[in-house]
């Protein structure tokens, strides 16, 4: 599924990130930046040890941010960067998750524009480990990835959002269907 926006569009599919040909991959890492399981267990095997050197000499990166490394092995699809975005850990929803939550995403916008890409992917941040419910986690992922697009202009910007299983593709779509 895709919706087309002014200043790019997005798109919607069930994939394994580590595959995917694009400027920037980003993965949900943790604050500390130690990689980890899931998503960015996926990425650290892809991109090979070097990722976790470039991590380790960064050190950290707040929650509700994200910071850029090199894609090492992953370069070999064409990939440019790696984005470790740092999403909330659930909390019941009291301790500002959703608005951290859309700064994780709005930060790895950001980061590659500066960086003169044309298309990022996204996993579902912290809806695996962090436990954020699914379906406030995707509208608040859509709705942060449309008011970029249309209240930062530049040049066309393709958001994929690489979605592992098929509950979360589809709480993404009918969240995309009502944005
Ligand atoms: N490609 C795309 N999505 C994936 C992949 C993959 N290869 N592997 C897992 N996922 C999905 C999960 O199914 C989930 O929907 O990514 C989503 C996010 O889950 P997690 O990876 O658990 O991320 P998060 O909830 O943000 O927890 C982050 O987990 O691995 C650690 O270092 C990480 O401490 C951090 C924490």
């Amino acid at each position: 599924m895709e919706k087309r926006l002014a200043d790019g569009s997005i798109e919607l599919i069930q994939a394994d990130i580590t595959g995917l040909q694009v400027d920037a991959i980003v993965t949900a890492a943790n604050s500390g930046l130690r990689g980890g399981g899931g998503v960015d267990g996926a990425v650290h095997r892809a991109a090979g040890p070097r990722l976790l050197e470039a991590c380790r000499s960064i050190g950290g990166c707040q929650t509700g941010s994200a910071v850029a490394t090199d894609a090492f092995n992953l370069g070999q699809n064409g990939v440019k960067y790696v984005l470790h975005a740092v999403g909330p850990v659930w909390r019941g929803g009291t301790q500002s998750e959703p608005n951290l939550l859309r700064n994780a995403y709005a930060t790895s916008l950001k980061i590659a524009r500066e960086k003169k890409c044309s298309s990022i992917a996204f996993p579902s941040i912290s809806t695996g480990v962090y436990g954020f419910p699914i379906d406030k986690a995707a509208p608040l992922a859509l709705l942060t990835c449309k008011e970029f697009l249309e209240s930062e202009p530049g040049d066309l910007l393709r958001i994929v959002f690489a979605l592992f299983d098929q509950a979360t593709l589809e709480t993404f779509e009918s969240a995309l269907n009502n944005l």
